[in-house]
């Protein structure tokens, strides 16, 4: 049986820090309220001449030595994200042309929150079928150039950064199970309301911002994530007491606490980074899994479960020995 395999993590966050009392300054809010409804205290900005393929390339890179070999053995480079550079091309080719590496494919994987997960499952199918020996998986995103800085709401809770796994084939267990999910007709709780093919004037003139309704998304994902952890631990016949870690999705710190929760798992195993980060989407689950591995919580062949939770609705999990 051939499995993926993690060789190698990278994250890579922007320089610029704003606290909560910086965002106090511009919207009626309050560092106490944030602090209580999200968990969030501070998350990273990008500078206006960072793009997402600027802080995917960082983070990937970081992997690569991580993983200790050479940008030409990657033959497959998959990219989650939501906030591209471009329409096209897109932003797994501009990654694979910052590290200067030409010819293997790059495409992205557009799944919200979700994508990151997605990415890695294409991935790992890749991995298993047989045809690729080094694969590049990275979450990247920019959120912070799809908000409204005026809406209270929304401003507060995200985050910009990216992620990066690199991933081989390997006889020794590695990811397990890749469980993904998606109904549509969630499409107005949180969505961007204009795109390439509709509405596209919005974008041009810099009109549309993410938009959300709070309560109901946190609803159906406290709803969703339990049962679809759940069901990959069941469909692999383990038991929950048997994982040593939970990596969230870092939307929001009363979200990871219901599913920790659900698992009866105790919060001293999750990965939790949404206080330093926000909700940096596809970017928030590669980066919470590089800091446990970096600070040593996270050791080789432990049990992981990633989860995630994203617009459209998007839903999905790892499973793995790390
Ligand atoms: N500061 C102060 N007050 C605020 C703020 C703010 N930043 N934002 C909203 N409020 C006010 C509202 O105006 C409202 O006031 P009112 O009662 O006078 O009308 C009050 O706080 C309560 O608002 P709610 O929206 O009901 O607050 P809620 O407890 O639901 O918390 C939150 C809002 C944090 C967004 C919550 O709904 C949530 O976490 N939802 C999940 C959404 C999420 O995580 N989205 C991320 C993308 S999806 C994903 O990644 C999974």
């Amino acid at each position: 049986m051939i499995y993926s395999r993690i060789e190698g993590t990278g994250h890579h966050l922007p320089e610029k820090i704003m606290t909560n009392f910086d965002l106090e300054k511009l919207v009626d809010t309050s560092d106490e309220w944030i602090k209580t409804r999200t968990g969030v205290e501070r998350r990273h900005i990008a500078s206006i001449d960072e793009a997402t393929s600027d802080l995917g390339l960082k983070a990937a890179k970081k992997a690569i030595i991580d993983a200790k070999v050479n940008k030409e053995d990657i033959d497959l480079i998959v990219v989650g994200t939501t906030t591209p550079d471009y329409i096209f091309p897109n932003v797994a080719t501009l990654i694979q042309n910052g590290l200067g590496s030409h010819g293997c494919p790059a495409f992205s994987v557009e799944a919200a929150c979700s994508g990151f997960v997605y990415a890695l499952s294409v991935a790992d199918k890749f991995i298993k079928s047989g045809g690729i020996k080094c694969a590049l998986v990275v979450g990247a995103e920019v959120m912070t150039r799809i908000i409204d800085w005026e809406d209270r709401k929304t401003c507060v809770l995200f985050g910009d950064g990216a992620g990066a796994v690199v991933i081989k084939p390997s006889g020794e267990q590695g990811i397990i199970d890749c469980q993904l999910g998606a109904d549509g007709k969630y499409k107005d709780l949180l969505w961007y309301p204009a795109g390439p093919s509709k509405d596209f004037q919005n974008i041009g003139n810099g009109n549309a911002n993410l938009e959300m309704n709070g309560s109901e998304v946190f609803k159906v994902a406290v709803r969703t994530l339990g049962n679809v952890a759940e069901e990959t631990l069941q469909a692999n016949n383990i038991d929950k007491s048997e994982l040593n870690w939970l990596v969230p999705h870092q939307a929001n710190l009363r979200i990871i606490q219901a599913t920790a929760k659900r698992l009866d798992l105790p919060m001293d195993k999750v990965i939790l980074t949404v206080q330093d980060h926000g909700n940096t989407s596809s970017a928030s689950i590669p980066m919470a899994f590089d800091v446990g591995i970096k600070d040593g919580r996270i050791k080789r062949n432990q049990l992981i479960l990633m989860e995630a939770f994203g617009g459209g609705f998007t839903w999905g999990t790892v499973l793995m020995r790390y």
